[in-house]
């Protein structure tokens, strides 16, 4: 397309900004930050092992548990570079720091917050496979703006429906910046030759049917029935219940589903499970469930916890773990009603059916 029909990042940001004529223009600001620390990330994800960058962080083990690796370690530094300086910020809050980032007294603070993590699906990073980045901008309490005082865990504890913004970089075969200000969902590939974010798939719409899961099987023991019918029941394909044949996708990282799913639809569930009692799920609420589930709304899809929107969970810590569904409004439905009903009998025969006075 000739670059005078294209619209970049910037100009997106500044004709969405004139809806509001008060607005002051840090919040742009502030999402350009945000879009050059993922052009920088891009640019090391893309050097690969030349760049010297793959594997773990010798003896480093983030507040989750996990190992970091170096990429992790070093998107991190490079979110914080970026957003710390411009004065848009009260505090940052990342997967990657066990404590709220408090911005440096050398720089003006702001009135937002920056919840991210900066590199997500990092056990692809070794073997070449998309990895992506994570965004959530929250407003920051009024005493957090009135009084500059450091943040807090506790500032952050806001509810989705509370985001201002929300977005994800994908380092795919393509960088994309996809991105929701409350307005639809709208998605930019990176020109690796201008370094510019251009407006290539505007208004991005999620169909609301699907015939397409996305699950790790892996952990099928530990499934609640209602996700265990769910998935029996799309299996089951043009024989069962749907009458219509599934296909599965697992990549292991979310930004790459989540974007299959805005591109073609379909559904992606990490869901509350038994495998271990302390994590009511794997992904983060703050960072990974929240932002997503924004995305998912705005683009017509829905996100749930499977007993409720996710973006209604009030949080209770920073590093919340949850349960996640997510894409085509009407099959999260369906797994949501299939939390609310009990389970169906198997055949009509009480003798055979799933539970009865022959099974546990
Ligand atoms: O940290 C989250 C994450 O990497 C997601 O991007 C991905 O969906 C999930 O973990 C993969 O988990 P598992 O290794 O259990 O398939």
């Amino acid at each position: 397309m000739p670059l005078d029909q294209r619209t970049t990042l910037t100009q997106f940001l500044i004709e969405q900004r004139r809806r509001f004529p008060s607005a002051s223009g840090d919040f742009n600001a502030l999402i350009l930050d945000v879009a050059l620390a993922c052009k920088a990330i891009a640019r090391s994800v893309a050097f690969g092992a030349l760049g010297g960058v793959l594997g773990a962080q010798a003896g480093s083990i983030n507040v989750q548990g996990e190992e970091q690796k170096k990429l992790d370690v070093i998107s991190n530094e490079l979110f914080v570079r970026a957003n710390e300086w411009g004065g848009h910020l009260a505090g940052m809050a990342s997967e990657e720091m066990d404590e709220p980032y408090n911005i440096p007294g050398v720089y003006p603070r702001g009135k937002y917050l920056l919840v991210f993590d900066p590199l997500d699906g990092s056990s692809n990073i070794d073997v070449n496979v998309s990895v992506g980045s994570i965004f959530s901008v929250l407003r920051a309490p009024q005493d957090v703006i009135d009084s500059g005082r450091d943040v807090t865990a506790a500032d952050f504890l806001q509810p989705g429906c509370q985001q201002l913004a929300a977005g994800y970089a994908l380092y795919g075969p393509s960088t994309m910046l996809v991105l929701t200000v409350g307005t639809g969902v709208h998605g930019f590939t990176l020109d690796p030759n201008l370094g510019e974010f251009f407006l290539s798939h505007p208004d991005i719409r999620v169909p609301a049917d699907t015939q397409e899961f996305a699950i790790n099987a892996s952990n099928s023991r530990f499934w609640e029935p209602p996700v265990k019918r769910y998935v029996d029941e799309c299996l089951a394909g043009k024989t069962g219940p749907r009458g219509k044949d599934f296909n599965m996708r697992w990549i292991a990282s979310m930004v790459a589903e989540a974007h299959r799913i805005l591109m073609r639809g379909g559904v992606f569930l990490y869901p509350r499970d038994t495998k271990d009692p302390s994590k009511p799920g794997r992904l983060r609420l703050l960072y990974e469930a929240n932002p997503v589930g924004f995305i998912m709304e705005q683009a017509g899809g829905r996100a749930s916890t499977g007993r409720e929107p996710i973006l209604q969970v009030q949080p209770t810590s920073l590093h919340q773990r949850i349960g996640l569904v997510f894409g085509s409004k009407n099959e999260v439905e369906r797994i949501e009603r299939y939390h609310r009903e009990p389970a169906p009998l198997k055949d009509d025969n009480p003798l055979f059916a799933e539970r009865t006075l022959f099974r546990d």
